[in-house]
């Protein structure tokens, strides 16, 4: 399928961040989106490249009324060579059509998309920042358009991509965070969405993280949502604890998001061969682990922030300090190692990244 594609020009175009060092993330999109469309019985069709513009939606479209929505995250980079890479954007599209799958709604014919950020890319090089830790996000997203208030998939689907400069997620940047293990609220429940990417999942997750913040935390811990007991995710990022010679993350077993990092982060241990195991970790065993020194380090990963240290989890009104509150050796490592593929300055044995020009 062809991809059409009109240039922005004259008040289309954007100004671009003066300092890098303050675009911060999520509120800054280039001059372009890719866009494609889909109707039932004729499928995805009319793939282009447009100025970037608000959408044109009818108030009745149903991801507004029920939630049909999907969406990745993933970034670009300028390599130390001068060249511009994806990483794992195949996998990111892979999940994507998991999440279409659970909720109803079409798949993606992956080709087309990545020949569509490509080519959307690549018109708007100019974007990519350079500063290190910076980076372009790419926010690929399905949602439901046809008019219809009857609870049912929607016959209609709008797909786009939009683009921008991000840098650190968190303000803390690789400084650890302070996390509050929530007993109250849950995230995702086994049978739910949480192992998809998908808003709901993200809007019910906010009233507990503004709790915590009220608090002084910077996020939330989540347990399982039957007997909040095990450890499932750090705020919006899956979360590993390295426990005297074993790295443990949650199994994927339906409520977990599949995260690409937590992924990257698994291979990148068992070719260094560290012991890491996808089990049940209850909050119990990380209380006894702390008090008992065998806790060394607990880290988030995630696109946004790759790797976010945990420098303290409180829980039932008790503080538990990981670390000395600094970034462990093993986090700072996967960090270096992880950002050093993305950025070219290393060889890529596992074939993350996917060169663009
Ligand atoms: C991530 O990349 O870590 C996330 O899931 C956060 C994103 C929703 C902004």
């Amino acid at each position: 399928m062809d991809i059409k594609i009109t240039k922005a020009e004259g008040d289309q175009l954007k100004p671009k961040p003066e300092d890098e060092s303050q675009i911060g993330f999520g509120s800054i999109f280039t001059d372009h989106i890719f866009l494609m469309d889909y109707v039932e019985k004729k499928g995805w069709h009319n793939p282009r490249i447009e100025p970037y513009a608000n959408l044109r939606l009818d108030p009745a479209a149903m991801a507004l009324h029920y939630g049909q929505e999907i969406f990745e995250g993933l970034k670009a980079y300028y390599g130390r060579d001068g060249h511009i890479y994806l990483f794992r954007a195949r996998d990111n599209f892979l999940r994507m059509n998991r999440s279409a799958e659970r909720l109803c709604m079409p798949k993606i014919n992956i080709d087309l998309v990545m020949e569509g950020l490509k080519e959307l890319i690549l018109l708007d090089r100019d974007w990519i920042p350079r500063s290190p830790g910076s980076s372009l996000y790419v926010r690929p997203t399905m949602l439901a358009t046809e008019p219809h208030l009857g609870v049912r998939p929607s016959k209609e689907y709008l797909f786009y991509i939009i683009i921008g400069p991000v840098g650190a997620y968190y303000k803390e940047g690789l400084n650890p965070v302070k996390i509050y293990v929530e007993d109250t609220y849950i995230r995702a429940a086994v049978g739910g969405t949480g192992y998809i990417k998908t808003g709901g999942n993200y809007a019910a997750s906010l009233l507990a993280a503004e709790k915590a913040k009220e608090k002084g935390f910077t996020q939330v811990l989540w347990l399982d949502a039957c007997e909040r007991r095990y450890v499932e995710e750090v705020g919006t990022m899956n979360i590993f604890f390295v426990m005297d010679d074993e790295v443990i993350t949650s199994p994927l077993t339906g409520s977990i998001l599949p995260g690409i990092t937590r992924d990257s982060v698994i291979q990148l241990l068992k070719s260094w061969d560290i012991k890491v195991s996808e089990r049940k970790l209850s909050i119990d065993e990380v209380v006894e682990a702390s008090e008992d020194g065998t806790l060394k380090e607990a880290f988030g990963t995630g696109t946004a922030a790759v790797i976010s240290p945990v420098g303290q989890i409180t829980y039932k009104g008790k503080d538990y300090v990981i670390s000395e509150g600094k970034m462990g050796e093993l986090s700072q490592r996967l960090y270096d190692e992880i950002v050093a593929i993305q950025y070219a300055e290393k060889d890529d044995p596992f074939g993350w990244r996917i060169r663009l020009d």
